[in-house]
């Protein structure tokens, strides 16, 4: 192996390589996101039908390579996005790590809390630095909830509420074959709702308890679009947690945040509504709170393309920081594996009818059905 050399010229920074594994729909999201940061550059791309690795790779000038072998075998590649189906992240995530490559890996961070936790281990056992995407924390209202949390703002919290209520055709789910599959994919929350889902915990907390509903009524797929849950918190709080995509056209997604200093409402990472009572007794009025945004509702809830980059740059730079300071990732692959684990718990509750008390042990709560 030839010696890496870091190019300087961002203050000092690493320029570092990066390869993206699978050049579907999301991967333009991640080549634009690190065409955006000087401290990062595409040098390679591969898929499993070259045509896509060609297109991605004219389109954004680097190479298109073969296979993952390939890709794996270049020292000028540092890290690895990995973009191919969710049932698929631990697969070719251990593979990268196995061969040094530090890892930005896609949401959820597999379908299986095995899988999942075969790949953490491998992160680890190779000491490279692994983030699951969940590029809504770095929504500037996420950012600002999080502070007035840390202030206490919020006082004890009491209620939370996520939910993604997007629609997504038939079309959709027929246009690559796993989608919409038990294997690689998951349902409505395991594929959509996860985001918000990974959001709720951010603010709430662990889960101790799940007791849920699924179904499966407008596509005609092996998974659901629609699932409901009922959480309780180790906090004692209490949260409902709403994904679906069955319904049109698709809404803004929204965190609702209560606790006994007041509620802040969020919708599509805007703060659209904050009630603090400590800012009412300061200026006798409703503090500040921002103005209802009206219908404005995102892009995705509509459309899978409809991604804006900058919250991915964002969690992309946040990696390279990590690599670059010996700490880890604003967002883990535990904290990938938490918000899997309530999705395992959802199907698990709504498939048996019954409440189930986390954490689950992990055999019993792969999202596979018949799983044991
Ligand atoms: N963060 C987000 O907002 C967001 C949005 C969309 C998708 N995603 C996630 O990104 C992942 C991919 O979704 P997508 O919509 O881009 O899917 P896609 O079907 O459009 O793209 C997946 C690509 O991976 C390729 N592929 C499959 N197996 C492969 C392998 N073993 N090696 C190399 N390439 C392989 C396929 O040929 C395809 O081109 C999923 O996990 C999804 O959950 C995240």
């Amino acid at each position: 192996m030839t010696q890496r050399v870091w190019m300087r010229g961002n203050g000092g920074r690493s320029t570092r390589g990066f390869g993206i594994v699978g050049a579907g729909v999301i991967s333009l999201t991640h080549a634009d996101a690190i065409a955006s940061l000087p401290a990062a550059r595409l040098v390679a791309v591969t898929d499993v039908e070259p045509a896509r690795a060609k297109s991605l790779a004219a389109s954004h000038d680097c190479a298109a390579e073969p296979d993952l072998d390939a890709l794996l075998a270049r020292d000028d590649v540092d890290v690895v996005s990995v973009c191919v189906p969710s049932g698929l992240h631990a697969e070719v995530g251990v593979r990268a790590a196995a061969a040094g490559k530090h890892l930005v890996i896609e949401k959820p961070v597999d379908v299986s809390l095995r899988a999942a936790d075969r790949l953490i281990a491998a992160a680890r056992a190779a000491g490279v630095v692994l983030t699951v995407i969940s590029q809504h924390r770095f929504d500037q209202g996420l950012i600002e909830l999080r502070r007035l949390l840390a202030a206490g703002q919020l006082g004890r919290l009491v209620l939370g509420e996520a939910s993604t209520k997007w629609y997504r055709s038939q079309g959709y789910y027929d246009s690559a074959a796993w989608r919409g599959t038990w294997a690689l994919d998951g349902g409505s929350l395991m594929n959509q709702g996860i985001h918000y889902l990974d959001l709720l915990l951010w603010t709430m907390g662990p889960v101790a308890e799940v007791t849920a509903l699924f179904s499966t009524q407008t596509h005609q797929i092996e998974v659901e679009d629609a699932a409901l849950a009922l959480l309780r918190f180790a906090s004692g709080a209490v949260g409902t947690l709403v994904a679906s995509t069955a319904v049109f056209p698709g809404f803004a997604q929204r965190l609702e945040i209560s606790g006994t200093g007041g509620t802040v409402v969020i919708e599509d990472g805007e703060i659209i509504r904050r009630e603090l009572s400590a800012a009412r007794a300061e200026t006798g009025s409703p503090d500040g709170s921002a103005t209802p945004r009206g219908s404005a509702r995102s892009a995705a809830a509509a459309t899978p393309a409809g991604l804006e980059i900058a919250s991915h740059a964002a969690q992309i730079s946040d990696l390279l920081d990590a690599i670059d300071e010996g700490r880890a990732p604003a967002v883990t692959g535990e904290d990938g594996r938490a918000a899997l684990e309530i999705v395992c718990a959802v199907y698990e509750s709504a498939r048996d009818g019954r409440t189930v008390r986390l954490p689950a042990v992990p055999h019993r709560s792969d999202n596979q059905r018949g799983s044991s």
